[in-house]
């Protein structure tokens, strides 16, 4: 897959230290897909050398045609320089890649959780679910009030539930406490976040005994974004070796602990 330039529309802290920035569309987005990500060259001179695997966030329509967003949290050198960018700089990039989510078709009450920025592929998931009919309840943690996505960003049709370690914002604790309340009701369920969490939601999904079906995205780190070096190598308890960039970054939660 070759690399791309595009061209930053809008650029902005959004809360805490989360940035949202957004960039015109390439022709090879058309067929992507919530849970897709790009690797992105964040750096002058091709420094920093490596791309930085970002989730598409969310899609929209532009002055100048389709734009995408990156939602990212400033942790290094790379969402640093992102961060900075301004309207009409240009970043390089390469994608869309990996597997995203998969709907079941026919269900309709769509349970989504986030840990942290893990909301940012959730995005894209529940404007899409909305567009499509679907019901969406989004779950949002976080350690504090800062790290949880404005649910007034969301589209009006969600069901937001926020829990914080603090109690800063919605219920005091974690998402788990949350997801097993709801895990009834749904059809399907989609996370990203981080690894603790997931077996924290696997545990409860096995305890349940409801034979839900439950989507995960990994954020291993990755170095190449396409099945070249192996950085991103996960050993889940079924189904063997898998690379995250090109076997995922979406697995089966079950298929995870
Ligand atoms: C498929 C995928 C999608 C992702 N989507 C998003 C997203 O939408 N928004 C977002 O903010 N981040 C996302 N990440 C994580 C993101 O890739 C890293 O935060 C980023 O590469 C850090 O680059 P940096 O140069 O700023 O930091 P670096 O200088 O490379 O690292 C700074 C710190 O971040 C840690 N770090 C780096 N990469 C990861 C990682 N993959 N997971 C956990 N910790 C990491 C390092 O250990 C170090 O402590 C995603 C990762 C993957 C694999
Ligand atoms: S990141 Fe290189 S193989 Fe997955």
């Amino acid at each position: 897959m070759r690399s791309e330039w595009t061209e930053v529309t809008e650029s902005a802290r959004l809360y805490g230290d989360t940035h949202i920035v957004w960039l015109t569309m390439p022709a090879s987005f058309q067929a992507a897909t919530p849970g897709q990500f790009v690797m992105a060259y964040a750096g002058e001179y091709g420094d920093p050398l490596l791309g930085r695997a970002l989730s598409i966030a969310r899609l929209r329509d532009g002055a100048a045609g389709r734009e995408f967003a990156l939602l990212f949290d400033v942790v290094g050198r790379g969402t640093d320089w992102l961060g900075r960018r301004v309207p009409g700089d240009r970043v390089r990039i390469v994608g869309p890649l990996g597997r995203g989510f998969e709907a079941r078709t026919g269900v309709q009450r769509m349970l989504l959780v986030g840990g942290g920025i893990g909301c940012a592929p959730l995005i894209w998931l529940a404007d899409d679910f909305v567009a499509q009919g679907r019901e969406v309840t989004i779950v949002l943690g976080g350690r504090s009030e800062a790290q949880i996505f404005p649910s007034h960003l969301l589209p009006p049709e969600v069901e937001v539930v926020v829990t914080t370690e603090d109690g800063s914002l919605g219920q005091q604790g974690r998402v788990t406490t949350p997801f097993e309340e709801l895990l009834p009701w749904s059809d399907q369920v989609f996370t990203c976040g981080p690894t603790p969490m997931f077996e924290a939601m696997h545990g409860v999904l096995m305890r349940s005994g409801l034979r839900k079906p439950a989507q995960a995205l990994m954020e291993e780190r990755m170095a190449c974004g396409m099945g070249i070096c192996y950085s991103c190598a996960i050993f889940p308890k079924r189904g063997g070796v898998k690379l995250c960039c090109v076997d995922g970054p979406m697995f089966d939660l079950r298929d995870l602990y």
